[in-house]
């Protein structure tokens, strides 16, 4: 048995974001080394020898619709990958760039991906709990123009506030809501995300910073050690960690496969859940960082 025939991308358009940086330039890596064509898009340069490569902010309506006349005209696999941290103030920045502009590309390419293809994106542990929002964000999800989204937006300050894990979990109920909707199981496409644990990626020190309720990243790595290590004497993991299970998903490998979110963070959400089952205790991320924070 060849092993790149049992992943398939050989000779398959394959076009991943957020391709210059951490999880997804480990994922575009090893698309290369299994002999797909791929379309890398980022913000910033991406050093890697990709078929082609594409500077855009994907935080932006035109740069989204102007990407999408340049992709190929039949897409195998789509990796949505890029992310940022929450700084205050830049919540519905963190809302289009981690979530509505995913959902908008998504949207615009559909027509391009051929049967059976795959779709799959990076989201969180960070949208632990999504279910609690699951209604609203459905209500959401079925925005379609980019201008009323924001509108939507504007009228939900206290959603967007939890910023970063808010994106998150909308783009698990994205998951959860489209997998088996008529545009995308028509065409067999598969539908599914990896939520990562804390991984060492160009993100980590924004990600530092930002939980610090001062700024100061060594406080920061100190909380977020608390709250994702700390319980099982734990390790951050490696960006290929990510990057690799997340070509293994969106291969033919797991043909099967739709609809999933794949917690890749050593069982600490399982443990989460456990927990709060057998004793009723804090089910989101947010009481849990804030109960980890209070200890
Ligand atoms: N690092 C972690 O601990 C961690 C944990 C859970 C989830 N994640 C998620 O993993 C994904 C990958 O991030 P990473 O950790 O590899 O970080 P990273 O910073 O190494 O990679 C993210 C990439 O996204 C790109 N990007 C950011 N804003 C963009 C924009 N507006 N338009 C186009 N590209 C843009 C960046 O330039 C970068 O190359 C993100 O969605 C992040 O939220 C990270």
């Amino acid at each position: 048995m060849d092993i790149k025939d049992l992943f398939g991308y050989q000779g398959k358009n394959v076009v991943i974001s957020g391709a210059a940086s951490g999880m997804a330039r480990s994922a575009c890596e090893l698309l290369l080394e299994l002999g797909a064509n791929v379309y890398a898009v980022d913000i910033n340069p991406i050093d890697l020898p990709v078929k082609s490569s594409f500077l855009k902010d994907l935080s932006k309506k035109e740069d989204i619709e102007q990407l999408a006349t340049e992709l190929p005209a039949e897409i195998d696999a789509l990796f949505l990958c890029h992310g940022i941290a929450y700084f205050p103030g830049k919540e519905l920045h963190v809302q289009k760039v981690n979530f509505y502009g995913q959902k908008y590309l998504t949207e615009l390419l559909l027509d391009r991906i051929k049967e059976h293809g795959s779709i799959t994106y990076i989201s969180s542990v960070g949208g632990f709990g999504w279910q609690e929002v699951y209604k609203e964000a459905v209500e959401l999800i079925n925005i379609k123009s980019w201008d009323d989204a924001m509108t939507w937006y504007e009228n939900h300050p206290q959603l967007i506030s939890n910023a970063y894990v808010f994106a998150k979990q909308c783009l698990e109920a994205y998951v959860t809501y489209k997998c088996m909707s008529e545009e995308f199981i028509n065409k067999k496409i598969r539908l599914n995300a990896i939520n990562p644990g804390d991984t060492i990626t160009g993100l980590t020190e924004d990600f530092n910073r930002s939980t610090s309720p001062t700024g100061d990243v060594e406080e920061g790595e100190e909380i977020i050690n608390n709250i994702f290590l700390k319980s099982w004497c734990g390790y951050p993991a490696k960006p290929e960690e990510m990057g690799y299970p997340l070509v293994v998903i969106g291969s033919n490998i797991c043909s099967y496969m739709s609809g999933q979110l794949i917690y890749i963070d050593y069982g600490l959400t399982s443990s989460w859940l456990s927990k709060s089952l057998l004793n009723d205790e804090p089910k989101t991320i947010t009481e849990i960082s804030q109960e980890t924070k209070d200890n």
